[in-house]
C-alpha cells in the first residue's frame, strides 16, 4: 500500500492540532512518527483511520483519493489502527475483544464461536504471547491487555499498521517479540506506522521517520542518514545537550529516616527491606516479574502486604488504609495513566484535583478560584498544553495527561513520593524537565522512590539503586556503583547471591 495525505488541517475549538500536513508512508515500510506532546501525531492517525474528518486536505491510497473516511472505510481498505489508550472490555474474553464488532457469522446473526476462537488462538500463539484466548480480559495484565490489542489488528490480513505507543507497558523481551512480528509482516508486504517517545526503538525498527512539531509538518527522511540527537533537536526545534541533571546540585541526602520498610513480602516479592533518607532518591528497578510492579502497589497500600512494615518517623502505617496512608504525608504516582490515572469524564482541572481534594481539603465545599490557582501554578511549573483547564482531560495528548496525573500528586506536598514509571509517554524534552523536578524534591527533602526499567532514567535520578531479582533484592548500589552493566547483570541474576 502507498499512502499519501495531502495538506491536512484540523482544528479543535481554538487548538488547531494540525496544520497544513502532508505526510507519506511507502509500501513495506515501517514509518516513525515523531513529535513532542501534542505535536498532533494522534491527531494525524485520527484523520487517517477516518475517526474524525479534517477541516482540509485529502488521503490518497494506492493513487485514489478517498472521500469521506469512516472506520469502517479504512478496515476495508485494510488500515489498522492500535490506539494510545487501550480499548478493550474487561467483561469480555479475549478473543471476544479480538472480534467484537467484527464476529464471523454463520448463518444469519449466529457467530461461529469456534472458528473464533481457533483464528484467535492461532494469532496470539504465532505472536509467543502465553494468552489463552478463552481469558477474561480483566485477568490480564496491562502488558497483555496491550498484546491482545496487537493481536486484534494482525486477526484481518492488513496493509497498513498504525501504533501508537505500543510499548509503554510492554517489557524488553515483549518489545522484541513486537519487533520481530512486525519484521515478518513488513517482509509479508505490511507497512506500519510507529509512534514512540523512546529513540532507540525507533532508530532500531523504522526505515523512515517524519517530525511534526506545533502541528506542523517539520521534516521527512531516512532513519540511517539522522541520528538519536539530530532527532531530538528536529522535534524540540531547537538544540538540545542532555546534561547530567544532578551535575551542580549537592546531594541532599540527610540522616533523617522518612520510610522504613521492614521485611515485607506480597505475592511475588520477599525479604524487601529499606530505609528511605530524608533528601535521597531510592530508585528501583527488575526485569519485569521481578515483584517491582506489585512493590510499587504495596507500599503505597494499594495492593495487599503479605507479611512486614512499613514505617514513618511517627510509627507503623496501616497498609489497608490508602487515604490514611496519603494523609500521613505518602503520594504515589501510579504506573499505566492507560488504566489507573485518570477519570475520563472530568475536567483536567478537577483531576488535577483528586489527590489534594482527598488528603488535604478540609472544607465541605471546593473554593473553584482556590483550584483554579492550584492548576495554573502546577500547568506552569510542568508545561501543560492545554486549551481551557475545564476541558475533559480525554481531550489532552497523552503526555499532557500524564503530565496532569503527576501534577495530582506534587500538590500535595507530601514527605515521600513514590512514583511508577512517572514518564511514560512524556517526550523527550519534557522527560528532562521531570528528572529536574524529581531531582529538586528531594533537595526540598522529601524522599522519593522511583520505579523504573529504563536505564537512562536510573542513571539521572538514582542516589541508591534496589535490583530485584526474581522477587528477592539482588543489590543494592550506590551511586558510583550503578552502571548498566551492573543493572543487567543483577537485574537478570547474573552477577550476585541473593541477599538477604
Ligand atoms: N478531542 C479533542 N478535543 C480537543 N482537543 C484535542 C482533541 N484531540 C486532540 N486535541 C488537541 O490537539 C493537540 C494535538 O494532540 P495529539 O493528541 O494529536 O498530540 P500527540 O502528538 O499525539 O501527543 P502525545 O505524544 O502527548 O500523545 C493537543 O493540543 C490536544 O490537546
Ligand atoms: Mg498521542
Amino acid at each position: 500500500m502507498i499512502l499519501e495525505m495531502k495538506n491536512i488541517s484540523k482544528s479543535f475549538g481554538a487548538v488547531q492540532a494540525l496544520k497544513d500536513v502532508s505526510f507519506s508512508v511507502g509500501s513495506k515500510e515501517i514509518h516513525g512518527l515523531l513529535g513532542e506532546n501534542g505535536a498532533g501525531k494522534t491527531t494525524l492517525m485520527n484523520v487517517l483511520a477516518g475517526t474524525f474528518g479534517p477541516d482540509a486536505g485529502t488521503i490518497g491510497i494506492d493513487g485514489n483519493i478517498v472521500e469521506g473516511m469512516t472506520p469502517k472505510k479504512a478496515a476495508e481498505l485494510k488500515i489498522r489502527f492500535i490506539h494510545q489508550e487501550l480499548n478493550l472490555c474487561n467483561d469480555l474474553t479475549v478473543f471476544q475483544n479480538m472480534f467484537l464488532g467484527e464476529e464471523y457469522t454463520r448463518q444469519w446473526w449466529m457467530v461461529d464461536r469456534k472458528r473464533e476462537l481457533e483464528h484467535a488462538q492461532k494469532v496470539l500463539n504465532s505472536m509467543n504471547s502465553g494468552i489463552d484466548a478463552h481469558t477474561l480480559v480483566a485477568e490480564l495484565d496491562t502488558a497483555q491487555k496491550q498484546m491482545v490489542e496487537i493481536a486484534r489488528a494482525l486477526l484481518f490480513s492488513s496493509e497498513l499498521i498504525i501504533m501508537d505507543e505500543p510499548t509503554t507497558a510492554l517489557n524488553n523481551r515483549e518489545i522484541e517479540k513486537l519487533f520481530s512480528i512486525m519484521q515478518r509482516l513488513k517482509e509479508e508486504g505490511v507497512s506500519f506506522i510507529y509512534i514512540s517517545h523512546k529513540m532507540p526503538e525507533i532508530f532500531r525498527i523504522c526505515d523512515r521517520y517524519t517530525v511534526l512539531r506545533d502541528g506542523s509538518f517539520i521534516r521527512s527522511g531516512l532513519i540511517k542518514d539522522i541520528n538519536e540527537h539530530q532527532a531530538t533537536e528536529l522535534l524540540i526545534g531547537k538544540s538540545f545537550v542532555q546534561a547530567h541533571i544532578k551535575d551542580g546540585i549537592a546531594a541532599s541526602i540527610t540522616d533523617e529516616v522518612v520510610l522504613t520498610a521492614k521485611d515485607l513480602s506480597g505475592s511475588s516479592f520477599s525479604n524487601v527491606s529499606f530505609e528511605l533518607h530524608r533528601g535521597e532518591i531510592l530508585v528501583c528497578t527488575g526485569l519485569q516479574g521481578s515483584g517491582t510492579d506489585e512493590l510499587a502497589t504495596s507500599l503505597f497500600g494499594a495492593s495487599t502486604l503479605k507479611g512486614g512494615t512499613v514505617e514513618t518517623a511517627a510509627g507503623p502505617l496501616a497498609m489497608h488504609d490508602i487515604k490514611g496512608v496519603m494523609r500521613r504525608g505518602i503520594a504515589m504516582v501510579p504506573r499505566n495513566r492507560k488504566e489507573r490515572g485518570i477519570l475520563p469524564d472530568l475536567s483536567i482541572r478537577n483531576n488535577n484535583s483528586l489527590a489534594f481534594f482527598v488528603a488535604r481539603h478540609k472544607s465541605l465545599f471546593v473554593d473553584k478560584n482556590e483550584e483554579k490557582r492550584r492548576f495554573d501554578a502546577s500547568q506552569k511549573r510542568l508545561g501543560i498544553k492545554v486549551g481551557s483547564d475545564m476541558d475533559v482531560i480525554t481531550s489532552l495528548s497523552g503526555g499532557n495527561q500524564q503530565k496532569v496525573i503527576l501534577s495530582r500528586w506534587l500538590e500535595l506536598d507530601a514527605d515521600v513520593y513514590i512514583m511508577d514509571n512517572p514518564t511514560q509517554g512524556i517526550d523527550v524534552g519534557a522527560k528532562f524537565s521531570i528528572y529536574k523536578l524529581i531531582v529538586e524534591l528531594a533537595s526540598q527533602g522529601k524522599g522519593v522512590i522511583v520505579f523504573t526499567s529504563e536505564y537512562p532514567e536510573i542513571h539521572q535520578l538514582a542516589d541508591r539503586c534496589l535490583v530485584l531479582y526474581k522477587g528477592m533484592p539482588a543489590a543494592v548500589l550506590s551511586r558510583d556503583e550503578i552502571t548498566e552493566v551492573a543493572i543487567m547483570e543483577y537485574s537478570t541474576g547474573t552477577r550476585g547471591e541473593v541477599l538477604n
